[in-house]
């Protein structure tokens, strides 16, 4: 099984962005984390791009593929319909699709408190740093697909 794990606008800059908020870890950080973290058999194909429309044509990709996605929107979380839409496919499919912020968006500026995803989510893990993906993972790689138990 591959599980995508997709970041949206500005996380490429991890680690040197706004420490105080995200961490001085980047994404290579990430990614290491989570290979460490698969079990075995389980593959991690992390991407982060800036593009609304990369980002939605990776989610076409999850669903071709039947692949588990964890998500985070970065900013697109709060205002992308295009980015929901998309989302939606994958859920609809049956396919798990975790949205997971590093941050905890509630307790920031009124503009996060608002995702546009959430509702078309499986589920949403936020405010735990990086753990928030490796919960995420872990919840994808036990679940069966689209499976909430
Ligand atoms: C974020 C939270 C968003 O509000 C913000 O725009 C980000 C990162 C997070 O991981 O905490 O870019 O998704």
């Amino acid at each position: 099984t591959t599980i995508l794990v997709l970041n949206g606008p500005n996380l490429g800059r991890l680690g040197s962005r706004e420490p105080d908020v995200y961490g001085s870890a980047n994404l290579d950080d990430l990614r290491e984390l989570l290979v460490a973290a698969a079990p075995a058999g389980v593959t991690v194909d992390l991407r982060q791009t800036d593009d609304e429309a990369e980002l939605i044509h990776w989610i076409y990709e999850a669903v071709d593929e039947g692949m588990p996605v964890i998500l985070n929107p970065a900013a697109f979380t709060h205002y992308s319909y295009a980015l929901r839409d998309a989302a939606a496919l994958v859920t609809k499919a049956g396919l798990p699709l975790i949205e997971v912020h590093i941050s905890n968006p509630h307790a920031r500026e009124t503009f996060r408190h608002t995702s546009v995803v959430s509702a078309v989510a499986t589920g949403v893990i936020a405010g735990l740093g990086f753990d928030s993906y490796r919960l995420a993972l872990d919840f994808v790689t036990r679940a069966p697909a689209g499976g909430t138990t």
